[in-house]
């Protein structure tokens, strides 16, 4: 530049052209050194740019590795979770097996139950079916004697007499319709007992069921042991309506109960104690109770639904249930009775027939003095 300006003052042109020529000169000098310091810049950015970028692959690859393994990791857990998923379904196949292995073995113990319950029954159901046949025979034997007559009124010609004749002889066939149903009825309730597919739940008359068993069952008691001498109780609630229930399975219940404290009654009292005083002559009872609490009342039964409740109370005033063993009387198996005498499942069987029915089952035992179950059934 200097070298030019040097060159350009020599020349031999007018000192206007020099000015001009040189303020050019400069104007490009100035372009050029700052097209030079922008070059530069652009340089120092470009390599600045080419780090950043650098660094931004290096970190990207790093990223890259990353999900790469968390990916490796994500199907390593899949494989594992498969793994314990197909476990999970063979346990869960071996319990299904297990569970309907149960359930057929707890039919099969239901059906040996009411089968063995069935056996207690019988002398008392031959007790109940005689009395109605008893009926029948004699009601049959009278309606043939009245037909004789008849046949003979009718040869006579006593119009008068063959209409009163007649009339008997209609009510006496009533009478052994009656009865024969009567008779009909407690074998068709031997059956519903032991029929092995479940009944269906339907209005019933709680009082009678509970009159019926307790028969049964005291009947049953005498018929196999003649010196037998319990007596029995009822207190009916006539106010309890019909309450829905499978009447085979509350009466199955009811069975379980009353036989236990029929067998509990004339018991001696626990060992070390007495009844009452020495004087005391202990008359085996059993009594059975029913009990409604309308809606409105039931407010502080617990766990009674919304409905009213009905309470049905078997007692005894046998020698008591030990507190040693009040805790097992509900478990299968469980029982005090010589082998032949006790399964050990009526309990347990009234326990879960009770639940399913939404119930509840409890007990109150005072030694020497007796026993209390209660079952409380709501009544919609
Ligand atoms: N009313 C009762 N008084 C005294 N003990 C009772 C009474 N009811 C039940 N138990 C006791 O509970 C046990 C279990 O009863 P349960 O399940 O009906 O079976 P089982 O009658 O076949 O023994 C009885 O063996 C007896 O020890
Ligand atoms: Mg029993």
């Amino acid at each position: 530049m200097e070298n030019l300006i040097k060159i350009i003052k020599e020349l031999t042109i007018s000192d206007e052209e020099k000015a001009l020529i040189l303020q050019e000169l400069k104007a490009v000098d100035k372009t050029i050194a700052i097209t030079e310091f922008k070059y530069n810049r652009t340089v120092i950015d470009k390599a600045a740019i080419t780090n950043v970028l650098n660094a931004s692959i290096q970190e990207i690859d790093k990223q890259k590795k990353d999900i790469e393994a968390a990916n490796n990791e994500i199907k390593q857990n899949l494989l594992e979770l498969d793994a314990k998923k197909k476990l999970i379904e063979e346990k869960n196949n071996d319990l299904n097996k297990a569970l309907n292995k149960l359930k057929s073995a707890q039919s099969q113990l239901i059906q040996a139950e009411k089968m063995a319950s069935l056996g207690e029954l019988t002398a008392g159901i031959a007790h109940e079916i005689q009395n109605p046949l008893n009926f029948v025979n004699n009601f049959s034997e009278l309606s043939n004697e009245l037909l004789e007559e008849l046949k003979v009124e009718i040869e006579n010609g006593n119009n008068g007499e063959v209409k009163e004749l007649l009339e008997d002889t209609i009510q006496n066939i009533q009478k052994i319709t009656h009865h024969g149903q009567r008779a009909s009825s407690i074998v068709k309730g031997m059956l519903q007992h032991s029929r092995t597919n479940s009944g269906q739940k339907e209005p019933t008359d709680i009082n009678a069921l509970c009159d019926e068993y307790l028969r049964l069952s005291y009947h049953g008691f005498r018929a196999k042991d003649k010196s037998f001498n319990a007596d029995f109780k009822t207190d009916f609630d006539e106010s309890l309506p019909k309450i829905n229930v499978i009447p085979q399975d509350i009466g199955r219940v009811l069975l379980n109960l009353i036989n236990n404290a029929f067998y509990a009654a004339p018991l001696p009292p626990p060992a070390g104690g007495e009844f009452k005083g020495p004087d005391y002559l202990h008359k085996p009872m059993v009594m059975v109770k029913t009990s409604y609490l309308p809606p409105s009342a039931d407010g502080e039964m617990k766990g009674a639904g919304t409905g009213g409740t009905c309470i049905i109370s078997v007692s005894d005033n046998g020698p008591g249930i030990p507190a040693e063993i009040k805790n097992k009387i509900f478990q299968p198996f469980f029982t005090t009775k010589p082998t032949g005498s006790g399964t050990g499942l009526g309990l347990s069987l009234s326990y879960d027939i009770v639940k399913t029915h939404g119930g509840e089952i409890k007990v109150r035992s005072v030694k020497a003095k007796g026993t209390e179950f209660i079952i409380q059934i709501p009544t919609s």
